[in-house]
């Protein structure tokens, strides 16, 4: 069967070609390029963003991500906007919980409004989502806009079905546009190439309690819980394959060292990075990035059954719950759970991204 012979050999050689492509997705801000500058450094032709309510609310991280292309001559990748309502939670929801249950470090979206943080260039919580705060635009107020000829979603569903097993799905806010295109199209998730999220802790209460408030916040885990729901949709769907960058987020920190290096590129990036970075956190959404390029950066990691707990009931509405198969419940799958990264190859891909970002002119 001569046939049969080449055929294969065909795919096979289309697929050591094929492209690997990404919809970025994320709570977009002033600092918050560096994910899409890893991705493109990464050589992954990035289709477009998209916008999600989590640490703020959707309208105005959509400017941010239209704002922060605009800086280094990336508009070429379009914003596509995502839901702005999570799927039921909402501000008063969330905080009627957290009187129940205890109040979270970090409460993104859903911390209460606040004029005085607002006026000082923070961006919205709470109140009306769609009014926008251009005092936190430290990256200029955007000429362009987002395109709203569609839904994130609706975007989503369309390049995996144009580009089969080649479009990855990076989510850094909440899951609420990733959920919704795995609702709205059953084959959507399958026809993924992966679906590689930020968030996820485990196995953290202790040091919640036992930790400084810091700690605590790092932990959050608002990603999950501004939407739980969809969270569970997301993480259940079958994907080829999820990864959670959960606690490995919090591993690799910024250093004054490192931004001093960054600082003597001089692009608008790195000078913005240098900035606006607060060295306080962890390379959260960037150590998820770099796991999207490069997934060998892993070097500590484990296979295991998840579940979001969506009981609105539970002090852990919201976070992430895993089994081994012989214990696992029906409707659940497998996910890569990484532990850790080689701290040195995340930190110098990043410094690279940031040092010589690319430039639509360098994407064909
Ligand atoms: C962006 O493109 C303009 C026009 O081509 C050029 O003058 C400018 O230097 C570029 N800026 C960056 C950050 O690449
Ligand atoms: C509002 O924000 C300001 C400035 O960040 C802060 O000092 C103040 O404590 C905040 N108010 C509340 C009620 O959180
Ligand atoms: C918006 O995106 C659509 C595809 O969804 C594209 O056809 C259109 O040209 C884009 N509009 C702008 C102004 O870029
Ligand atoms: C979509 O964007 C265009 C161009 O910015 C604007 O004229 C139009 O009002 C927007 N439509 C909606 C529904 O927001
Ligand atoms: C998922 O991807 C990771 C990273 O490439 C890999 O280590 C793991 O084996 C994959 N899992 C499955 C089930 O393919
Ligand atoms: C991987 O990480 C897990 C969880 O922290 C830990 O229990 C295990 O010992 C680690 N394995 C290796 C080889 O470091």
């Amino acid at each position: 069967m001569h046939w049969r012979v080449s055929l294969s050999a065909l795919s096979l050689a289309a697929g050591a070609f094929a492209k690997h492509y990404a919809i970025m997705d994320n709570d977009w801000y002033t600092a918050g390029f560096v994910p899409y500058l890893i991705a493109l450094d990464g050589d992954i032709d990035v289709l477009a963003l998209a916008s999600d309510t989590a640490n703020s609310w959707q309208p105005q991280v959509a400017l941010h991500a239209v704002a922060t292309l605009e800086a280094g001559n990336l508009s070429c990748i379009p914003v596509y906007p995502g839901a702005t309502w999570p799927l039921i939670n909402t501000p008063e929801r969330f905080q009627a919980w957290e009187t129940t249950h205890g109040k979270l470090p970090w409460e993104g979206a859903f911390a209460p409004e606040n004029a005085t943080a607002e006026a000082a260039g923070n961006d919205p919580t709470s109140g009306d989502p769609n009014r926008i705060v251009k005092a936190a635009f430290k990256e200029g107020f955007p000429k362009g806009r987002p395109n709203n000829s569609t839904s994130a979603a609706n975007f989503m569903v369309e390049m995996v079905h144009k580009y089969p097993g080649q479009v990855s799905i990076y989510s850094a806010g909440a899951l609420t546009n990733v959920a919704l295109a795995v609702r709205m199209d059953p084959e959507f998730a399958s026809l993924a190439k992966q679906l590689v999220i930020m968030g996820g802790y485990v196995d953290l209460n202790m040091l919640e309690a036992t930790g400084s408030i810091m700690l605590a916040d790092y932990q959050s885990d608002i990603n999950l819980m501004i939407d739980p729901e969809a969270s569970k949709i997301a993480l259940t769907a079958d994907f080829p394959n999820i990864t959670i960058a959960g606690n490995v987020a919090n591993q690799v920190f910024p250093t004054q060292k490192f931004v001093d290096e960054v600082k003597t590129a001089d692009n608008a990036y790195a000078q913005l990075f240098a900035k606006y970075y607060d060295l306080s956190f962890p390379f959260w959404d960037e150590t998820a990035a770099a796991l999207m390029v490069d997934p060998t950066i892993a070097t500590n990691q484990t296979s295991v059954y998840l579940d979001v707990d969506t009981s609105y009931g539970s002090p852990n509405y919201g976070n992430i719950h895993v089994y081994q198969k012989a214990l696992a419940p029906g409707g659940i799958r497998e996910v890569n759970y990484v532990f850790e990264v080689d701290a040195k190859r995340l930190t110098e891909r990043i410094k690279h991204s940031l040092m010589h970002p690319k430039a639509c002119a360098d994407l064909e």
